[in-house]
């Protein structure tokens, strides 16, 4: 069977994943190429996988080498330019989350997917879990029924990221577009992929920068010359969807909370499912409330779901398995978070077309 090779266009903290999670499957594919545009850098990256050869432009990468894969794992405002020259260049691609800085950049990221025939995949990690797995089959088996509502929290007492994540011209927002994405994704899927119609967020930007300095975060965030702290460090958003189905978000890299905390809660008209460590069900059986929990780990595995991920992009371009996170979710979830902030910048609710 043929191999698949795969390049890697930015080498920073989340390529290892993708990179590791190539290096599982030799069977099906081999990282022959690696590009960032911080020579040191990506060096180092080549040197540290055994990956043959480095790059520090893309568009060179994509027209010296074969590739049949690219991985975009650049910050937010690089994920456009880098997707459509990997697409051009021949290549199907996984980009990293969130797809874009805006729906309209993950439309023409879809165009030309299109134009050249080529499978675009989002980094929605999240769908690949054994969390996510154990509740579709529980939903597939009928447990659950129709799903009506659901809640997503992604809360940091003191997380922001730090360097660009925090500098609005590199990452498009704050917790919303860098947090948020991950659990309204997951919540939609969960639910069925429902069309957005409209939301009501709000923004805030309380804390951030006054704990800019002094936050207890493991990320430093005293580089403010460079990457200044002016994204919203708080957002909380009610989404509406086309079969009536709503969702309601909580994300934050600055908030009084006792400690962080993410979850995500599915509301059916069977039962009731709560994704936090573990997934727990909650119904009622003959006249009683009943509360299970499936026995081994349901949790999210990052390790495994990376590993999953990567295993799932191959598949789908070998043609063996759907792709499992589209181009096409991808843009639903920008139209969301590009709702949401003119919902809060306005103040008033927004509609999705
Ligand atoms: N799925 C997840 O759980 C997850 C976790 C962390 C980050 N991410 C996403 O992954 C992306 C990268 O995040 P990170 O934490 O690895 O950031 P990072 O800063 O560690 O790495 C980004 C790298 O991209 C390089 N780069 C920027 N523009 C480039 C270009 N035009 N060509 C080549 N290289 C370029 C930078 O030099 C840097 O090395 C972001 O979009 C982020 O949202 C996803």
């Amino acid at each position: 069977m043929k191999k698949l090779k795969v390049g890697i266009i930015g080498t920073g903290g989340i390529s290892q994943s993708h990179t590791e999670g190539y290096k599982e499957i030799p069977e099906l594919c081999e990282v022959v190429a690696c590009c960032d545009i911080d020579e040191e850098k990506v060096k180092k990256y080549a040197a540290r996988y055994g990956i043959p050869r480095w790059y520090t432009d893309c568009r060179e990468m994509m027209a010296k080498e074969e590739l049949d894969c690219v991985s975009v794992c650049t910050w937010n405002s690089a994920h456009k330019e880098c997707t459509i020259v990997a697409l051009d260049g021949g290549a199907n691609v996984i980009c990293e989350k969130p797809m874009a800085m805006n729906a309209q950049e993950a439309k023409e990221m879809n165009e030309a997917a299109a134009r050249n025939g080529k499978l675009l995949q989002v980094g929605f990690v999240r769908r690949f879990g054994q969390d996510a797995d154990t509740v579709l089959d529980f939903a597939k088996a009928g447990m659950i029924g129709d799903v009506y509502y659901a809640k997503a929290q992604y809360l940091r007492r003191s997380g922001c990221p730090g360097g660009w994540f925090k500098d609005k011209r590199f990452s498009g927002g704050g917790p919303l577009i860098d947090l948020g994405v991950h659990v309204i994704d997951l919540a939609r899927y969960l639910a069925g992929n429902p069309k957005p119609v409209s939301v009501f967020g709000c923004t805030y930007d309380n804390l951030g920068p006054n704990r800019a300095n002094g936050g207890q975060s493991a990320w430093s965030v005293a580089d403010l010359d460079e990457h200044p702290y002016n994204v919203e460090d708080f957002v909380s958003a009610l989404i509406r969807f086309d079969n009536g189905f709503t969702l309601q978000l909580e994300a934050s890299f600055n908030l009084n909370v006792p400690e962080d905390h993410g979850e995500v809660d599915i509301f059916g008209t069977k039962a009731g499912i709560k994704i936090e460590d573990d997934v727990e069900i909650y119904t009622d059986f003959a006249g009683k409330f009943v509360n299970m929990s499936p026995t081994g780990k349901t949790g999210f595995d990052f390790r495994k779901a990376f590993n999953a991920e990567m295993a799932g992009f191959i598949n789908a371009s070998l043609g063996n398995t759907p792709c499992k996170a589209t181009g096409e979710d991808g843009e639903e979830l920008m139209k969301i978070i590009d709702a949401i902030y003119e919902s809060a910048e306005k103040g008033i609710s927004v509609n999705i077309q």
